[in-house]
């Protein structure tokens, strides 16, 4: 049994993850501020601290208290609207908030750090994106994303920390947030059971790459075993929002007409991250997206 400590555990892939360890019979501490996190994503006998990782004495004493072994890494802010307008917030949270957990790993000779990253570290480039790719941030977002991958290849050159930093694609599944940043699949389907018609932004033709949560916890219980450096975590798929519109639609015998406003700004326009990389390690997406949002749509109805 292992001692783990999940930061941004009460989340939406924070909370699948906890459970799947759980599941495992690790032995597993959250730390969550429950800015956008829920304690009722969690089993109850979790040990949970309600802290803020920016703050470093309150996360030094859950190290002293706790002394974990590993670390998987989620709490952010996880939304690039508004790091665009907030970008000392942003760095708050994504870049101090991260160097508060390096340190303490340094000092409590954690084993293993596993860090979420995000597909949002390429930019606008050629697809699909290779993890040896030269990256083009554009977003503070994505530049704080960027900047921990800097640090961990830092923390590993210089103190031996080993650790894992995974480039999630668009992640979606039971647990979603249907508020701020959500994915396209927990807004609509929300709107969706309450009777309210979905908003599609622009043309909806742009594309993503969907990855089933589930698939991403095997990717991070993975990374933790054998993985090092950084890996994509997606199925190297595109799918338009219309599309996405109408799978969902089809579980409401198509009640719901098309409704297009406007455009994003600055948007990317497709987007597509190779898994090669994690494959090669023994990983591949499982769920289909057609599974995917079948059980994503059982778990929101049920909720
Ligand atoms: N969902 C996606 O599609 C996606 C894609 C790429 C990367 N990611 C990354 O995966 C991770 C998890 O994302 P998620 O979708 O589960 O989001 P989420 O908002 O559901 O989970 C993040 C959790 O972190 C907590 N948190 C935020 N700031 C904190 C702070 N300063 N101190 C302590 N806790 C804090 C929140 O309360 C929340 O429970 C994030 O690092 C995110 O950037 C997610």
């Amino acid at each position: 049994m292992t001692k783990i400590l999940v930061t941004g555990g009460a989340g939406f892939i924070g909370s699948n993850l906890v459970e799947a360890l759980v599941k495992k019979g690790e032995q597993v501490v959250v730390v969550d501020n429950l800015s956008f996190g829920n304690l009722k994503n969690l089993p109850l006998f979790v040990k949970f601290y309600q802290v803020d990782i920016r703050d470093f004495d309150s996360l030094k004493e859950v190290f002293e208290k706790e002394k974990p072994e590993v670390i998987f890494h989620l709490a952010a802010n996880i939304d690039l609207r508004k790091s665009v307008s907030e970008p000392i917030m942003d760095a708050e949270h994504n870049i101090i908030g991260s160097l508060n957990l390096l340190e303490l790993s340094r000092l409590y000779n954690i084993k293993k750090f596993i860090s979420s990253s995000s597909g949002a570290v390429y930019g606008d480039i050629e697809i699909p994106n290779k993890e040896e790719q030269e990256v083009k941030p554009v977003a503070p977002y994505s530049i704080s994303k960027l900047t921990i991958e800097k640090y961990l290849d830092f923390y590993e050159k210089t103190y031996g920390l080993k650790y894992a930093a995974l480039r999630y694609a668009n992640v979606y599944g039971p647990k979603q947030n249907s508020k701020g940043e959500a994915g396209v699949i927990s807004i609509f389907l929300d709107k969706m059971l309450r009777g309210e018609q979905p908003t599609i932004f622009g043309t909806g033709l742009a594309t993503r790459d969907y990855v089933y949560v589930g698939d991403v916890v095997k990717a991070n219980l993975l990374a933790w075993e054998k993985g090092q450096g950084i890996y994509n975590v997606s199925t190297c798929k595109e799918t338009n929002v219309i599309d996405i519109f109408h799978m969902l639609n089809s579980f409401f015998d198509n009640k719901f007409s098309r409704n297009h406003v406007g455009g994003k700004p600055g948007e990317i326009i497709r987007a597509c991250l190779s898994n090669e990389k994690l494959k090669a390690l023994g990983w591949q997406p499982e769920i289909s997206l057609e599974q995917g949002i079948r059980r994503t749509y059982d778990w929101f109805k049920n909720r």
